[in-house]
């Protein structure tokens, strides 16, 4: 059966060889039609859609017809990328989860371009908005500020502070980034074991090492380290350097060129799944999936909405991609012999979007009422503190507070600022009200104060302990996984690759297949 399975899939490569051609017509003579190859991904976050994306494209290439369809749960494509929109105004679209990546980043700056999108660069300065651009605070005090329109890395007070630290930083963050280029390209693209390709390109020893020993290994002072570097892993990962590891922390650092899409980054994955000619099911959940006797698989689904509401259906795939991390996606595979995917600890990270006509209170920082709040403020510990790998924030409570932008209040045509708090927990009104220097009364800050609130607890990515094995790609013939990657780096792009990785190892197979199936004789 095997066999002539994979002699089913010969008859549709352009490239047959000629020598079996006369084989291959007897087998498909009788067909009316080559058989369509039959693939469902389970997501259509940055990893479905680009799963989708790819698929159709190197399947395309190889002359394979392939049906792809993706099963989403949510109203609408891009997962963990997704907006919603200040005083509920679709003109003021806002990033609820991934907002940014940077010019390193091909697959989305391809799309970006292949997609015509407008990009705008991430900067938060407004220079009618007093205060510095940035603060870091370490729950006492500001051991670092900075008002350089510049960049971080142009800034002589950086050099002045910390000495070369600075410089080594971004050195070794190159070097870093140009081994993970490598997995972008053959001999190592594509990859079924990402664990192996982070050795073939020598970042196996940076993912095993905390940040805190590759920083020093690599002699960037603990000032730095603590001051500057952790910071930016607080801010992008809620998670200090002593207990994240080296890679991830090269990655916070990789920010050059840093750009979100203008009204939301999901229509980057949005465009992949149109471009792609997929069949998207939305609010459809999988629940289950089961081996079938053909070696393909059969996917039992739920419709979610009122329309659909609980419709089960059942289909046949001959390929499965799970873009979703498993452990969240509640589907049952207990009736497939495989080794199902690892449950790791993912962050529990409260998203809270705010907008209010108050700059930060001056006061709340212990700064004195003539002087402005920086407009995003970093958090790193105080120097000493170590907190428990699970209560990160440690004293400053928090992970980051920025002002996004100015903007005007479509209500009042007043001027007002819209703000981000990434938190272990949910603000309440006393610390909202405090952060603001306005009235809490009866436990409520005033519509006046806060004009408009979102909150949004994620499970944004997983905790980077350090580690030196990742998830394999495939999970079992012709089923694919691609989360695994999230350990290793948690990015749009990187779930991007390990979709567009996926999609060729899938297209490799099936050609590989027909190759076999050519070989042999027991027809
Ligand atoms: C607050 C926040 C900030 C972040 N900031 C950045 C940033 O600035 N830059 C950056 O690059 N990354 C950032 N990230 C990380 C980034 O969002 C993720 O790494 C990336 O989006 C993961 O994409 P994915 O496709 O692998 O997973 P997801 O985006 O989670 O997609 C999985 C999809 O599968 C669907 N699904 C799950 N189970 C089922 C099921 N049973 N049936 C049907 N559908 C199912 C889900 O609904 C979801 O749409 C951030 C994340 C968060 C939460
Ligand atoms: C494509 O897949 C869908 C199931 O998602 C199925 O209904 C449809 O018949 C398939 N089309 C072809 C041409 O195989
Ligand atoms: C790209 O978009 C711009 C404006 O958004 C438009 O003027 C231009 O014609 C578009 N180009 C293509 C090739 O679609
Ligand atoms: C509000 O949050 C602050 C800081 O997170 C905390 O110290 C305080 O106890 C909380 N107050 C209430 C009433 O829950």
């Amino acid at each position: 059966m095997m066999v002539l399975w994979y002699h089913l899939v010969a008859a549709l490569a352009v490239w047959t060889a000629p020598a079996i051609a006369s084989r291959e017509q007897i087998v498909f003579n009788n067909q009316d039609h080559p058989r369509v190859k039959q693939v469902a991904i389970i997501g259509a976050g940055a990893a479905g859609s680009s799963s989708a994306y790819h698929l159709s494209q190197f399947a395309e290439t190889a002359g394979i017809p392939v049906n792809v369809t993706i099963f989403e749960k949510n109203t609408q494509i891009g997962g963990r990328s997704t907006t919603v929109h200040a005083y509920d105004d679709a003109s003021f679209p806002i990033e609820l989860g991934a907002s940014v990546f940077v010019e390193v980043n091909r697959i989305l700056v391809d799309a970006v371009k292949t997609f015509n999108l407008s990009t705008s660069s991430f900067s938060t300065t407004g220079e009618d908005i007093p205060g510095p651009d940035i603060g870091v605070w370490n729950g006492n005090q500001f051991v670092f500020t900075q008002d350089n329109e510049g960049g971080w890395w142009d800034s002589a007070k950086l050099f002045y502070k910390y000495g070369l630290s600075p410089l080594r930083t971004l050195n070794l963050m190159k070097a870093t980034v140009g081994k993970f280029l490598k997995m972008y390209e053959e001999p190592v693209f594509p990859f079924a074991s990402l664990t192996q390709a982070a050795q073939n390109v020598g970042l196996l020893a940076v993912t095993s090492a905390t940040g805190e020993d590759f920083l020093r290994e690599n002699n960037i002072g603990t000032p730095f380290a603590r001051e500057i570097i952790q910071a930016s892993t607080r801010v992008n990962y809620a998670q200090n350097i002593d207990n994240f590891h080296g890679l991830e922390t090269m990655v916070c650092m990789a920010s050059r060129g840093a750009m979100s899409v203008e009204g939301g980054n999901w229509q980057i994955f949005a465009n992949m799944v149109a471009s792609s000619k997929s069949s998207i099911l939305l609010e459809t959940e999988v629940t289950k999936i089961e081996q079938a006797k053909d070696g393909g698989f059969d996917l039992i689904s739920k419709g979610l909405s009122p329309e659909l509401h609980s419709q089960i259906l059942t289909s046949r795939f001959d390929d499965v991609i799970l873009a979703a991390p498993f452990q969240y996606s509640n589907i049952d595979i207990s009736s497939i012999d495989f080794r199902t995917p690892d449950a790791f600890p993912y962050v529990k990270l409260h998203v809270t979007l705010f907008t209010s006509p108050h700059l930060l209170s001056p006061a709340f920082f212990g700064l004195s009422a003539n002087k402005a709040a920086p407009q995003v403020i970093v958090t790193t510990l105080p120097p000493g503190e170590h907190p428990p790998a699970d209560a990160t924030a440690g004293s400053p409570g928090f992970y980051s507070i920025s002002l996004l932008q100015d903007m005007i209040n479509p209500k009042t045509g007043a001027t007002e600022y819209a703000y981000k708090i990434f938190s272990p927990a949910p603000p309440n009104s006393t610390f909202l009200a405090a952060l603001l220097g306005v009235e809490c009364e009866e436990g409520e800050v005033s519509d006046e104060d806060i004009t408009w609130i979102y909150r949004k607890a994620w499970h944004s990515y997983p905790y980077e302990y350090p580690r030196d094995s990742f998830e394999d790609v495939k999970l079992s013939n012709n089923l694919w996984y691609t989360s695994g990657i999230e350990r290793f780096i948690s990015t749009m792009e990187t779930s991007a690759l390990m979709g567009k990785n996926v999609a060729r190892l899938v297209v490799d197979r099936w050609l590989q297949a027909d190759k076999l199936g050519m070989g042999s004789t027991d027809l």
